[in-house]
């Protein structure tokens, strides 16, 4: 007999804290956490709470350097070596394209940028795929970011974080500037990819019902400095439908996370938690 294998650990956060010294801020107050390969995280916090440090300290790109205590660990690496590697793709609120690149321009960026040996044909060939994989239909590719609607922009931005197909993708808020309709298309898009691509996802939120609609685990912090108060796993079958959002069973999910958020101490800060 063979026990169900568990898969290996992506991420390793060991006691890590984030002391912004130019403004004297506590934004992570000691956050532990391990993350499986191929898991879907999501983050979930008052504002303030430090969820965009924990993203910028994983990705290596934040102001002042790492964590100033505690140790990260991703695929093996640390965050210096896995952003040297290549080794995840971000995406933010705002999908950050450069404007005066074509849409599929600023997908081929990354290889540019990474000095990628991979032939230019074999490179066009994965964008065309990934672009397919989006839905962003041909018509599209040669438009300019801002003739492109928000939701074409994020599926452009999805794709350049692809590019380089990185074993972890990091999500900072990617549909907080999306309608309504646009932002459900966008997460069952991105549950669609995930599913196809098995990467590890870590994405922050603010909207309780898109973390647990999503995620593997709901990951709640708390006001600032963040600490982890409550790790939600969520029971739901995948792959998750729409009609999963209107059981009882969904209701009692996304009442755990919001009453875990509410024992944070002072939401304060907090005016975006919304369902
Ligand atoms: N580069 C920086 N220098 C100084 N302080 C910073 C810096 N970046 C973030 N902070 C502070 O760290 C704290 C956490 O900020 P962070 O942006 O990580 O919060 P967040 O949870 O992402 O909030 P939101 O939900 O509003 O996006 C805040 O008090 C913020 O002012
Ligand atoms: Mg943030």
């Amino acid at each position: 007999m063979h026990s169900e294998s568990i898969p290996p650990v992506a991420i390793r956060l060991i006691n890590v804290k984030k002391h912004f010294k130019d403004r004297d801020v506590e934004a992570l107050g000691g956050v532990n956490l391990e993350v499986a390969q191929g898991e879907f995280i999501s983050l979930i916090g008052p504002s303030g709470s430090g969820k965009s440090t924990l993203l910028e300290l994983l990705g290596d790109i934040g102001d002042e350097g790492g964590p100033s205590e505690g140790e990260i660990l991703i695929e093996e690496k640390t965050p210096q070596e896995l952003r040297q590697a290549r080794g995840y793709g971000i995406v933010f609120q705002d999908s950050t394209l450069f404007p005066w690149y074509r849409a599929f321009e600023n997908c081929l960026l990354p290889f540019r940028i990474a000095k990628s040996g991979l032939p230019k044909g074999e490179q066009i060939k994965r964008i065309e795929l990934l672009l397919e994989m989006v839905g962003l239909d041909r018509k599209f590719w040669p438009y300019y970011p801002k003739e492109l609607s928000g939701g074409m922009q994020q599926r452009v931005a999805i794709v350049r974080a692809l590019a380089l197909d990185p074993p972890l993708l990091l999500m900072d808020e990617p549909f907080g500037a999306l309608d309504d309709l646009t932002r459900k298309s966008m997460q069952m898009l991105l549950l669609d990819i995930w599913a196809k691509t098995r990467k590890t996802i870590l994405m922050v939120t603010h909207s309780i019902s898109e973390a647990c609609f999503m995620s593997d685990r709901v990951v709640v912090l708390s006001h600032r400095p963040g600490r982890i108060i409550r790790i939600i796993s969520i029971p739901l079958d995948r792959p998750r439908e729409r009609s999963m959002a209107e059981t009882k069973a969904f209701a009692r999910i996304c009442r755990m996370v919001r009453e875990a958020l509410g024992s944070g101490g002072e939401l304060g800060e907090d005016t975006s938690i919304k369902n």
